[in-house]
């Protein structure tokens, strides 16, 4: 990265703050419902933050069509606060299924609340959602988040069955991060495009630009995992070696392995017998094989495509815009 680029998705958020208010507005409204419990589980979540990457990808796909003058799209608001449901949807469902019990540095509602109630709020934001996509009035938008939803679900029971196979193929990890992340990255731009009235090229740049940030998002999420604290990241680390989830790191060092650090992973991370001292023990081999470094890496070449992608954009603000944002997927320390 050249110190001339920002690393940051604070100019897409100040690009498309006026839409990103009412955006959060629509969240807020749509969360409500006569059972007390349903907004007060989502808005433990929902008022946490978070990033609100995928509803600002929608955003600026709009943009991309529209320029400014996108301020005001109602359909593509309605599509962003569609987008941020199903991603918080999922994370409901995910906390569940990971047993964690930190998300944007906050308990969480499986935590707080229980599996029940979570995968049951869970389904209700699915179903919000989709209301909100109906609402668009466009059948291609539906098609595609809906399409985004089962990929998201697909992604994470592959990652189930890899549970605890250190010797699994790189390509099963990349289908599995493509599903669970890249897709619903690529789906929300591409949808912001496309309810805008967006050619096609427009459509399927946005498309190219969200799926690779989503990949190199979700490299670096793992990546992330063996190195951050609770506080860094709003989340804890650790997680993934101790659920057993097989991740780009160990998948480089088990490739590299020694027949006894092949051992260590299939009996800590594979079995899940964990003892004592495992986790750095872990940290030490994949630091020896510069795994992190090398993932890394790795997230950096799907930024590189990334902004490759923005080259047709003709909006130098978005484009900039989005150019920091992709840098700040692998800058991020959260
Ligand atoms: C968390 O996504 C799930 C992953 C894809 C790693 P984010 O990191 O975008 O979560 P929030 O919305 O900012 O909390
Ligand atoms: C988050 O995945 C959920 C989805 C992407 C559907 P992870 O389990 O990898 O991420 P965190 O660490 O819980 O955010
Ligand atoms: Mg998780
Ligand atoms: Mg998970």
């Amino acid at each position: 990265m050249s110190a001339s680029h920002t690393a940051s998705i604070t100019p897409l958020t100040e690009l498309l703050s006026q839409d990103m208010r009412l955006v959060n507005e629509v969240i807020i409204a749509r969360m409500s419902s006569d059972v007390p419990m349903i907004p007060q589980l989502a808005n433990h979540l929902i008022a946490a933050g978070g990033k609100r990457m995928r509803p600002l990808l929608c955003l600026a796909g709009a943009y991309a069509v529209r320029g400014a003058d996108a301020s005001g799209d109602h359909k593509a608001q309605l599509l962003s606060a569609a987008v941020e449901f199903i991603h918080n949807a999922t994370l409901l469902h995910d906390d569940v299924i990971d047993e964690s019990d930190k998300r944007r540095g906050r308990d969480t509602a499986n935590a707080l609340w229980g599996n029940e109630a979570s995968v049951l709020v869970g389904d209700f934001l699915f179903a919000r959602a989709f209301e909100l996509m109906v609402e668009t009035d466009d059948i291609a938008v539906l098609g595609m988040l809906s399409s985004a939803s089962a990929r998201i679900t697909e992604g994470e029971v592959k990652q189930m069955t890899m549970a605890g196979k250190p010797e699994s193929p790189m390509a099963d990890y990349l289908q599995v991060i493509t599903g669970k992340t890249a897709i619903l990255f690529a789906a929300a731009a591409a949808s912001g495009a496309k309810v805008s009235g967006g050619a096609k090229e427009v459509i399927d740049a946005m498309h190219h630009y969200g799926l690779s940030l989503g990949m190199a998002f979700q490299i670096v999420d793992d990546a992330l995992d063996y190195r951050s604290d609770v506080a860094a990241m709003g989340k804890n680390s650790g997680d993934d070696f101790v659920d057993g989830k097989i991740t780009m790191p160990v998948i480089l060092a088990w490739e590299k392995g020694t027949e006894d650090e092949r051992a260590f992973w299939q009996r800590s991370i594979g079995e899940g017998d964990i003892q004592e001292g495992d986790f750095a023990k872990a940290v030490a081999i994949l630091d020896s094989y510069s795994a992190i470094d090398e993932a890394l890496q790795r997230a950096k070449s799907y930024v590189d495509e990334a902004i490759k992608a923005l080259d047709i954009l003709s909006d130098e603000a978005l484009r900039s815009a989005l150019q920091s944002a992709a840098y700040y997927t692998v800058a991020r320390t959260s």
